[in-house]
């Protein structure tokens, strides 16, 4: 020991002047003792020396001082010196001091612990070399002791940081290996380094023969193998993930549709260091999706082709409306033609009636009438039977009279609506015996032909109604001009009409009399309104003025 210390401070001495040729090698030697000297004086390193026969150690002051001993007891047998080695490390120090010389090259080298009296622990290396005398016994045994706790604390630190990434990567390969989805890492060429149990499944691999290789390599199809890489790199490049879709089928023959994901691992300057996947099985998904297309498309097909039979059908309900709307007009014409072709049958019977019959029934008369001054030369029943005769006669003829007046009042046509109608509701009120008026001015003017004949009719037919439906005692008829329109209205004091019946009028499902009174007026262009309550009903008929009468 102090010859070391001897020799390093020679070397000290003997450093050449820094002028010298040889200086910049000897510069270096000089720098390095001075680091090796401060070494010492900074307490790491001591040396002794063991005289392993007389067993007397030599230490130096460093050794005095990391042993915690007295100066003047850095000289004495070994075990004065053992007393400052940890407890627990003393046992293994006697035993490999004592084994030094049956080891290799007779030289020793372990860590050990010093427990210093304030209870601080110092780690220390021990390195020592056996000499032999000339017959090969242990002579001494001479080292160095290096204070490493330093060293030993950034190793501890050093493996506890080892022994929390270890268990760190440990949770993380568990978690991503309890995962269904797939999850990796490639590296910059595209290597898998990382791969979960759920793709080693897949694959049928173990992960020793995954990591390391790239799609290729894994015999992924060619095009998507490509894809995979090409998309692996845009990550790199750009330092942005991507999402896509793919099928795939692995050589295991399981396989399906897939999402993934390529997202970029930085490293501390912010380069992508590594590229991390994940894939999840959507072939579930996708099939649903494509029920759903599919299940769209029929239900759009089933609409178009339900559109083609509605619009078919409605073509035919329009095809037959209007069928139905000309045979509707057809019938109107026809019941008009009826209307009018009954009003000249009539006129025609009236006519008749009255120079026929009605002459033959005059000359009947006036036979009568003759043969009524001989008649008190017959006998009694005789002369009875020609005054019956002569009465019969008159009645038929009043008969006749007021049949063909009610089926063409020729007043109508001589002297007009207003005659006409005072006839017929006088006529009325004589044989319904029901209290029936009527107003008319009496500068009422006169209407085309046809018009005063609808007008006639439609009085005609309310009449007949009270007379036979209504139980009314009265019966009021009115009938103006008004701003190029005629207005007729008829009214009664009787029950009315029942609901029921009042809407099947209404619809034009009911009432034959009403239905033909209501085909005369839409002729003329003309309205009809029933109003009917429990105390009585009134008709109203509007009718515009065409082409009023000169
Ligand atoms: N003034 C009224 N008072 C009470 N009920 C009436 C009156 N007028 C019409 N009605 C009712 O309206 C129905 C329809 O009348 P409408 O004139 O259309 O037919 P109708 O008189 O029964 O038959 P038609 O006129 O063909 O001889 C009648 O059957 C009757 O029940
Ligand atoms: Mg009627």
């Amino acid at each position: 020991m102090p010859k070391t210390r001897k020799r390093s401070n020679s070397v000290r001495h003997k450093t050449p002047a820094k002028t010298s040729p040889r200086s910049h090698a000897e510069r270096a030697l000089l720098a390095a003792n001075q680091r090796f000297q401060s070494v010492l004086y900074a307490n790491e390193v001591a040396t002794w020396t063991w005289d392993m026969v007389r067993n007397r150690v030599v230490a130096d002051q460093n050794l005095a001082r990391m042993f915690d001993l007295n100066p003047k007891d850095a000289v004495g047998p070994i075990e004065s010196f053992m007393a400052a080695i940890h407890p627990d490390d003393r046992f293994r120090l006697a035993q490999a001091i004592r084994s030094a010389p049956d080891g290799a090259n007779d030289c020793f080298e372990s860590d050990y612990r010093l427990l210093r009296k304030d209870g601080r622990v110092v780690w220390i290396t021990i390195r020592g070399k056996v000499e032999r005398d000339r017959a090969g016994k242990p002579k001494y045994f001479f080292g160095v002791v290096i204070d490493v706790t330093s060293r030993k604390i950034s190793e501890q630190k050093a493996e506890e940081l080892y022994s929390r990434l270890e268990r760190q990567s440990r949770i993380y390969d568990a978690s991503l290996s309890s995962i269904t989805d797939f999850a990796y890492i490639f590296d910059a060429r595209g290597r898998f380094i990382y791969v979960n149990q759920a793709l080693l499944d897949l694959w049928g691999l173990k992960l020793e023969n995954a990591v390391g290789k790239d799609f290729y390599e894994l015999k992924y199809p060619e095009e998507l193998a490509k894809r995979l890489h090409e998309q692996i790199q845009l990550v790199f490049d750009t330092k942005a993930g991507l999402v896509d879709e793919t099928q795939y089928t692995s050589p295991t023959g399981m396989g399906g549709y897939y999402e993934y994901i390529f997202s970029p691992v930085f490293d501390s300057s912010g380069k992508v260091e590594l590229v991390a996947g994940l894939t999840r099985d959507i072939t579930q998904r996708k099939r649903e999706e494509e029920e759903l297309k599919q299940s769209r498309e029929s239900l759009r097909a089933l609409a178009a082709g339900l559109e083609a039979q509605v619009q078919l059908r409605t073509a035919e309900l329009e095809k037959r409306n209007s069928e139905v709307l000309k045979q509707s007009e057809e019938l109107r014409q026809l019941s008009l033609r009826l209307m009018q072709t009954q009003d000249q049958e009539g006129r025609r019977l009236a006519r008749e009636l009255h120079d026929s019959v009605g002459q033959l029934l005059a000359a009947i008369a006036m036979n009568v009438a003759t043969v009524k001054p001989q008649a008190h030369k017959l006998d009694q029943a005789g002369a009875r039977a020609v005054e019956e005769n002569g009465l019969l006669v008159e009645t038929i003829l009043a008969e006749i009279r007021t049949i063909s007046y009610l089926l063409h009042p020729p007043l109508l046509d001589e002297l007009g609506l207003r005659s006409a109608l005072q006839w017929l509701v006088e006529g009325f009120a004589d044989r319904s015996k029901i209290d029936a008026r009527i107003d008319i001015a009496p500068d009422f003017r006169r209407l085309s032909p046809d018009l005063e004949t609808a007008v006639f009719r439609v009085v005609q037919e309310c009449l007949a109604n009270i007379h036979r439906h209504s139980a009314s005692k009265t019966a009021t008829v009115a009938v103006t001009q008004k701003s190029g329109h005629v207005n007729i209205l008829v009214y009664d004091e009787g029950k009315g009409i029942d609901t029921d019946r009042l809407r099947e009028i209404s619809d034009g499902t009911a009432g034959v009399g009403f239905r033909g009174m209501r085909e005369r007026l839409r002729h003329f262009g003309g309205t009809l309104d029933v109003r009917s309550g429990a105390t009585g009903t009134k008709i109203t008929a509007t009718l515009p003025i065409e082409s009023p009468a000169p």
